[in-house]
């Protein structure tokens, strides 16, 4: 069944109160819920959800309800006859231990879990589990004390007592009002790191981060990237946190990244653990971001949250587009104007890869939706790049529109019109335009709405005239976005255009940046123009330009557009060499290194011998010797274009030849640049105690780039370095840059030794056992049967959610070699994959579902295997409807 966006009605009833008693069991919890409820609707009967409970008893006002008065269905609950004001008492039975799905109640290494977004509660209790249904909860939690010491839920604790029998209770109570989404309990043997600080107000607060006991030297990064958090929501936006006590709890299983659940986050162990020796700057870098991304949850999601889930991007878009300005902000803390403002482009710079590689795929596929969707079968599997990243990337457009403090503004007007209230899209850009139009007199923000209900990328033509006589230089864009998957499948023809900021600037034939001064305008004339585009086509007018320019386009990305312009490569060697946006001299780069890879492709598909340009390698070179440039964006500067950006840019996907030219071009560049990498190895030490500074990181990360491309290179000194390095380092970064370029880049025979080591180091650790199967997956020298034989390793479980995709999913999604054997052996695989986890783990098995997303993009020898797999598992029996949904699109577009 297709919910759409335009079926929501209000629910018919207030739940005003909710108790939530449990007795928590891992074979057979009892769960007694005691609603409040107020009919707002005559004659409505209530309709609550439920999904695989055992009903024991239902009670109104006190009174055991008939059994002729309600019905018990496979996903619910309905009662008739209830009167305006009612008191509800329904008990029920959930299995948590039983539980695989990772959604409502379950068990976790011994330890019981909740996760409820988005419809988890209904598994835990019969409930009306919609975001605009908003109660306040009180929870009694009831276990066994020996085994379950620690008793977790939202709020404060207003009591904890011992019973009788060796168990005991807690009682939480969250002062506010909330969606069952955010509501958690956690019980179990855990151990905790706290802090108490002070809120601006003055308020002293309670912060902790709980883990399995044997981590409690693993949780002080992360509670410090908690109060760095605090700190910065408060300086940035002045939000305040408006609890007593604000819990994290690390979760070894666990579906996603973390929830935010009201004053308990509940994470996966991936973004709470670290320490120098198990965790890399990437993983240390990931877990701020998290934590950060959490924690600002608490205004953009739970104080002000979602009426219905076709608005997942009003808290998810928001709430990243914050977690990356926390990010960006945290990188350039303490460093000089320069520094800072590359430490900035380098965040963003690793955004837009993103955004490239995950986001800008989806929304050319069959899954292409909206930031707000239209239509969704499983909500399960609208958490996409595209209402995360995507929709982060229209609140950035807002705040480009408005001006920092314009946005700031907004947002405050955002709180002041909504606090406590359950609302939609269309209300955060309704406070955002009151701003706007203040500034922008005569102007709105109808144009731009469009961001949040068409799907695909759009595409901005740039055509660019200059008049030698007038000394006028004429830009003109040009918008289109062709109608994507379920566009074209409801008959979409035309789409209305898009209000698109589109930041750029001129450089002369020196490189030197030109003042901007627009006909017609008489502001100042300045480095960079952000024009505007609210039309299918526009002309801008520069005056005073000496002679043709080169254009610098989409500074900073400015939209999440792809420019189409006729580049020559010395135009674009010229601006990775000169521009003063840093970010456009990256993109430049970038855009030289996909040509010289497209066009090896090509050699490689004709049988031909790759080459790459001698220019191409100069570029490659001004930029790895230039000292001036910050160790941290030459390493982003450096790096090849990701393999699934590259594939969108190709008429039909061969991804062995891809992948092959890809690594040509790697080995080439180290051959050739051999000495200027063994520099920057040798610049780039990091003595010392291990730090995950981001100067330090991206020291590391400059040097592990070069040992690579010295490695894959054939550099005769490179093998025993990274031999070294792996062998006596004391971090993690170092030492998985130093097996991974092994692994990939160097002999066999050494490879596997270092990896029989690894596992002998690190088998106690399950976050580095994971990095350990990634290796393996990845490497281009696993094939199907090599990674059977890793499924059948005592470390390996379908269970755990990062087990499997540490092994399952990365090698359907990033091993082109293995997984796309012309013998169609990897697309068996997957379809085996898909079923076997299926019946664990609907939510994960949908997610390695769509490996195939692009299947019809492929070579023909390709594309027909990979749709006779989605066939195969389209057509078995008891499909999940989270895997239903994905298989069937994917097919409809053929
Ligand atoms: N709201 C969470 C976050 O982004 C994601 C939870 C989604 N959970 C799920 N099982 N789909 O922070
Ligand atoms: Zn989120």
């Amino acid at each position: 069944v297709t919910i759409s966006r335009q079926s929501y009605r209000p629910y018919p009833f207030e739940v005003t109160a909710v108790h939530l008693d449990f007795d928590l069991d891992p074979a057979s919890t009892l769960v007694t819920s005691r609603l409040s409820l107020h009919r707002k609707e005559a004659n409505a009967p209530l309709v609550l959800d439920g999904e695989e409970l055992d009903l024991v008893s239902i009670k109104v006002d006190g009174q055991l309800l008939d059994a002729s008065r309600y019905e018990v269905g496979e996903h619910g609950l309905t009662i008739h006859g209830l009167g305006q004001t009612v008191e509800l008492e329904i008990a029920n039975r959930c299995s948590p231990q039983a539980n695989s799905t990772l959604m409502g109640l379950y068990v976790s290494n011994g330890v019981f879990f909740t996760q409820c977004e988005a419809e988890g509660f209904r598994r835990i209790t019969y409930f009306p589990d919609r975001p605009d249904v908003m109660s306040r909860f009180t929870v009694t939690l009831r276990a066994a004390k020996a085994e379950f010491p620690v008793l977790l839920s939202n709020g404060n604790l207003i009591g904890q007592t011992d019973l009788p029998d060796g168990r005991h209770e807690a009682q939480w109570e969250d002062p506010f009002m909330k969606p069952c989404y955010l509501f958690a309990l956690v019980a179990g043997k855990l151990t905790w790191r706290e802090s108490r600080v002070n809120t601006q107000s003055g308020r002293e607060v309670l912060l902790q981060v709980y883990s399995d006991p044997g981590n409690e030297n693993k949780t002080q990064f992360a509670l410090e990237s908690l109060e760095r958090a605090l700190r910065w929501d408060e300086t940035r936006f002045s939000l305040e946190l408006d609890l007593d006590r604000f819990m994290i709890v690390a979760a070894r299983d666990f579906n996603m990244g973390a929830m935010e659940n009201k004053g308990l986050n509940v994470f996966n162990a991936a973004y709470v653990l670290a320490d120098p020796d198990s965790a890399t700057d990437a993983n240390y870098g990931a877990i701020e971001a998290v934590i950060g991304h959490e924690y600002f949850h608490n205004w953009t999601g739970n104080r002000v949250t979602c009426r219905d889930w076709f608005q997942l991007s009003l808290k998810e878009g928001l709430t990243v587009f914050r977690d990356q300005e926390f990010t960006a902000d945290m990188m350039a803390t303490g460093l000089d104007e320069t520094a800072a403002a590359s430490a900035r482009t380098v965040k963003r710079i690793d955004d837009v890869v993103t955004l490239r590689a995950a986001q800008f795929p989806e929304d050319a596929g069959p899954m292409a939706h909206p930031i707000r969707p239209e239509s969704y079968q499983e909500i399960g599997n609208f958490y996409t790049a595209t209402v995360y990243e995507k929709g982060s990337e229209v609140i950035r457009m807002q705040q480009t529109l408005l001006g920092p403090d314009g946005f700031n503004e907004g947002l405050a007007e955002y709180f002041r019109r909504h606090d406590g209230q359950a609302v939609t899209c269309d209300d955060f850009v309704a406070a955002m335009e009151s701003v706007y139009q203040k500034t922008h007199p005569g102007r709105d923000l109808s144009v731009f709405r469009h961001w949040y209900s068409q799907a695909g990328t759009p595409r901005v033509k740039v055509d660019m005239r200059y008049d030698d006589a007038t000394r006028r230089c004429t830009l003109r864009l040009t918008q289109s976005c062709a109608p994507v998957g379920v566009e074209r499948l409801a008959g979409i023809a035309v789409k209305p255009p898009l209000h698109i900021p589109f930041s750029m600037g001129l450089l002369d034939a020196d490189g030197k940046a030109l003042p901007l001064k627009l006909a017609g305008s008489d502001a100042a004339a300045s480095d960079s123009c952000l024009l505007e585009l609210t039309t299918e086509t526009a002309e801008w007018v520069f005056e005073d330009i000496p002679s043709r320019p080169v254009p610098s386009l989409l500074r900073d990305f400015s939209a999440p557009v792809i420019v189409e312009y006729d580049f020559s490569d010395a135009e674009l060697a010229l601006l990775m060499a000169h521009d003063t946006n840093a970010f456009a001299r990256w993109e430049a780069g970038q855009q030289l290194a996909t040509r010289q890879i497209l066009a090896a492709t090509d050699a490689v598909r004709g049988g031909q011998p790759a080459s790459l340009s001698d220019s191409f390698v100069e570029a490659w070179r001004s930029v790895l010797t230039a000292t001036d440039l910050d160790a941290a964006y030459r390493a982003r500067a450096l790096a090849l274009p990701a393999e699934k950006t590259l594939a969108e840019r190709m008429t039909e996907v061969d991804p062995i030849a891809l992948a092959t030219a890809r690594d040509h071009l790697r080995a080439e560049l180290g051959r050739r640049l051999a000495a200027d990498w063994q520099a920057a190895v040798d610049a780039n030490q990091t003595p010392g105690e291990y730090s995950p500074d981001p100067i330090a990181a991206g020291k590391r990360a400059m040097k592990n780039l070069a040992l690579a491309f010295l490695l894959a290179g054939g550099a005769p000194q490179a093998e025993a370095q990274v031999s070294e390095q792996y062998a006596s380092s004391k971090n993690m970064t170092d030492r998985m840059a130093a097996l991974s370029a092994l692994v990939n880049f160097g002999p066999r025979e050494a490879a596997n030794t270092a990896l029989a080591d690894f596992f002998e180091r690190y088998q106690s650790d399950p976050l580095s056992v994971d990095k350990w199967f990634t290796l393996q997956a990845t490497s281009r020298h696993t094939d199907v049967e090599t990674v059977n034989g890793l499924m059948v390793h005592p470390a390996f479980t379908l269970r755990n959610p990062n087990r499997a995709r540490s092994l399952v999913f990365q090698f359907c999604l990033n091993n082109p070699y293995g997984f796309h054997r012309p013998d169609g052996s990897g697309y068996r695989y997957w379809a085996e994959q898909v079923l076997a986890l299926d019946r664990l783990n609907p939510e994960i098995s949908a997610r390695l579902a769509r490996a195939m997303d692009r299947w019809i993009r492929y070579v023909p020898a390709l594309s027909a295997q990979m749709k006779q797999a989605l066939e195969d598992v389209r057509n078995h029996p008891g499909l999940s409807r989270n895997v239903t949904e994905i298989v069937s699109k994917a097919l409809e577009i053929s």
